[in-house]
């Protein structure tokens, strides 16, 4: 009989603990594999989140996070302590998700201890460099390293194929993050939070804003922000709910422009449940996030992405989303044409999923079980 496959899940982010979850929690039904649960803490209560929800605890918490933390500081302490663990508790293949610096350096503390890397969400790309910042090259940097590509999408197999990756180590499997929504999707739920309420029982027109990229920080994210005040005093039966990330520079500026409106509900960040709710309710989903892109056309939402480049194409070209960047003026126009023209928002709010049916968590297990590491 062999032994066991031992594999170390690295998570360090909100995104991170929702697109792994459902990867653990798969990987725990086979009993051939001992998945050991490392979090690097580069979020704190945004990841103690979804753990929670997952029902999920670390077997390891490196706790790195600091306010204002800058991403050096973030690679230092993560690679330090992956280091130590990699080399205290030996495991066969060390696995994470996209973009996050927390990802890039697992897959380079793997490479040191000659430990497969598998890389779950490869391929996104956008070839700019800075655009998004950092997370464009800590993918391309993972690349290279990992053994296991698991791109969602035949787009993202495309670009690891034009990089050489050998099509051999590529599967398609879909995102884990539709896994992860569409399980939360069907939990019953039941909003506890007074703000929550508020939103979810409005009979007028509820906006979903969310913002937090590092290319956005300060005059892009004000001018959003201002695209959004703009937008409450336009359209009266309209209130926008704004969960807002726990990084202070984010903070600053919304609730600089936002704050004292009555009808800006500016939240804590939702717990990942509540959130997906209000995405169901939502009539329009302004955002520079990554996994809400992914999540939003599942659901049949129409979505103004607030960068002016991405590496989720396949929202756009099903036509669900839309890139509309962060000038103030074009947000608003195209938010409003949204919102007063039925036939263009009836175009957009066709449900499609271009990013996975659900399974990617359990193709992942399967192929590397076949693969079977030793
Ligand atoms: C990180 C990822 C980004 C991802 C985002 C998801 C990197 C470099 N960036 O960006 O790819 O889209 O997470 O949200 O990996 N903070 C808290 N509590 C928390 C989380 C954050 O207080 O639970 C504050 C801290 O002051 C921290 C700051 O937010 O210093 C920034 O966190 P950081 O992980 O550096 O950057 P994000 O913008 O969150
Ligand atoms: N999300 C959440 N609560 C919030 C905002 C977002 O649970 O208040 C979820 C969202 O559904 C998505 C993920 O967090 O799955 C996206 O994380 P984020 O936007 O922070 O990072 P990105 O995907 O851009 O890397």
């Amino acid at each position: 009989m062999r032994n066991p496959i031992r594999v170390a899940v690295v998570c360090g982010t909100r995104p991170d603990a929702i697109k792994m979850a459902p990867v653990v929690r798969a990987l725990r039904q086979h009993e051939r594999f001992e998945v050991r649960l490392i979090a690097t803490g580069q979020h704190r209560e945004m990841l103690d989140q979804v753990l929670r929800l997952f029902g999920l605890r670390p077997d390891a918490d490196l706790n790195i996070m600091t306010a204002h933390q800058t991403l050096t500081e973030i690679t230092l302490r993560a690679l330090e302590g992956l280091d130590r663990l990699l080399r205290e508790s030996p495991v066969d293949v060390v696995l994470a998700q996209g973009d996050t610096t927390t990802t890039f350096v697992a897959a380079l503390a793997a490479f040191y201890h000659k430990i497969p890397f598998g890389h779950v969400e490869a391929g996104l790309r956008t070839y700019d460099k800075y655009q998004p910042f950092p997370e464009e090259m800590n993918r391309r940097l993972t690349a290279p390293i990992a053994e296991f590509h698991f791109a969602p999408t035949e787009t993202a197999r495309r670009n690891l194929l034009q990089e050489h990756i050998p099509a051999e180590r590529i599967w398609v499997t879909g995102n884990t993050g539709i896994d992860a929504v569409l399980w939360v999707a069907n939990q019953p739920y039941e909003a506890d939070d007074p703000m929550l309420q508020r939103a979810l029982a409005h009979t007028g027109r509820l906006i979903l804003l969310t913002t937090h990229r590092r290319e956005n920080w300060g005059a892009p994210m004000a001018n959003i922000a201002r695209a959004a005040r703009t937008l409450l005093d336009r359209f009266d039966d309209l209130i926008l709910l704004l969960p807002m990330h726990r990084n202070p520079r984010v903070r600053e500026t919304l609730l600089e422009i936002l704050g004292d409106h009555p009808r800006a509900l500016l939240t804590e960040p939702l717990d990942y449940a509540p959130f997906v709710h209000a995405m169901r309710r939502a009539d329009l989903i302004l955002t520079d996030s990554g996994g809400v892109q992914e999540e939003a056309p599942a659901f049949g939402k129409p979505i103004l992405v607030l960068r002016s480049t991405t590496e989720r194409p396949e929202g756009v070209e099903a036509g669900a989303a839309k890139l509309v960047g962060t000038d103030t003026e074009r947000i608003v126009a195209e938010a409003t044409r949204l919102l007063t023209d039925p036939d263009a928002y009836a175009q957009m709010a066709r449900a499609v999923n271009p990013y996975g049916d659900g399974h990617a968590a359990e193709r992942i297990r399967d192929i590397l079980w076949q693969e079977r590491l030793r």
